[in-house]
């Protein structure tokens, strides 16, 4: 069993406020917002100002995904404004251990994302402190890329590396659609970002179809 968490960047930004109240409809209890600086990644997307404004709008749970370098520099910033949990990269964090305490001691949940290139073991000294383990399932920046299969192997391998010893959650993001939601689930993913298979066409629609595959 795992749940649903949209990513607002395939959302119809100009009516975005309409977009999360359809997500609210459909049952949806966690939302992803990607935040994009244009150096750790080729893209740049959203600050805390939106952060702020969704926090205002929505009871949902707000997952930041913070794509970019120096992320402890706005920690304190994406708490003030609401995020519910933070999640950084392990390939921009020189002091990973201290990010992690300083989003805990700020009373979010810390999150630990992994490019396809990383692997699960770069994690090993951390993966007592972490919430939630975020496998990238595309190279990061962009919506709408295509899933990549043996990113499968890495949720698998954080699912069998847990056991009962950590209490860390499996979250993957990228390229999730119908049609490999299901395998995903069975590796060990309890927490599904989908941006285009969420906001491409009826969206409520979309919810209810990915979320009866995944419970
Ligand atoms: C990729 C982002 C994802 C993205 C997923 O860099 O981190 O959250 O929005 O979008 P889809 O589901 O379209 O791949
Ligand atoms: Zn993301």
């Amino acid at each position: 069993m795992a749940i649903l968490a949209p990513s607002i960047l395939s959302a119809d930004f100009l009516n975005l406020g309409d977009n999360i109240r359809k997500l609210e409809n459909a049952g949806i209890e966690m939302l992803h917002i990607d935040i994009m600086d244009g150096h750790f990644v080729p893209n740049l997307t959203f600050g805390p100002a939106l952060v702020e404004y969704v926090r205002r709008f929505t009871r949902l749970k707000l997952d930041v995904h913070l794509m970019m370098t120096n992320p402890q520099d706005y920690i304190d910033e994406f708490c003030d404004v609401g995020a519910d949990y933070i999640t950084v990269h392990q390939e921009a964090c020189m002091h990973l251990d201290r990010v992690i305490s300083l989003i805990k001691k700020r009373g979010a949940k810390a999150g630990v994302a992994l490019n396809p290139a990383t692997p699960p073991s770069t994690l090993q000294y951390v993966l007592d402190d972490v919430d939630i383990v975020l496998v990238m399932s595309v190279n990061p920046g962009f919506g709408g890329q295509k899933f990549i299969e043996r990113m499968l192997f890495k949720v698998a391998e954080l699912d069998r590396l847990r056991g009962d010893k950590y209490g860390y959650q499996i979250e993957v993001d990228g390229g999730i659609n119908n049609k490999n939601v299901k395998s995903l689930v069975e590796s060990g993913a309890d927490i599904i970002v989908a941006g285009t298979a969420v906001f491409r066409g009826d969206i409520i629609e979309n919810c209810k179809k990915i979320g009866a595959i995944i419970k």
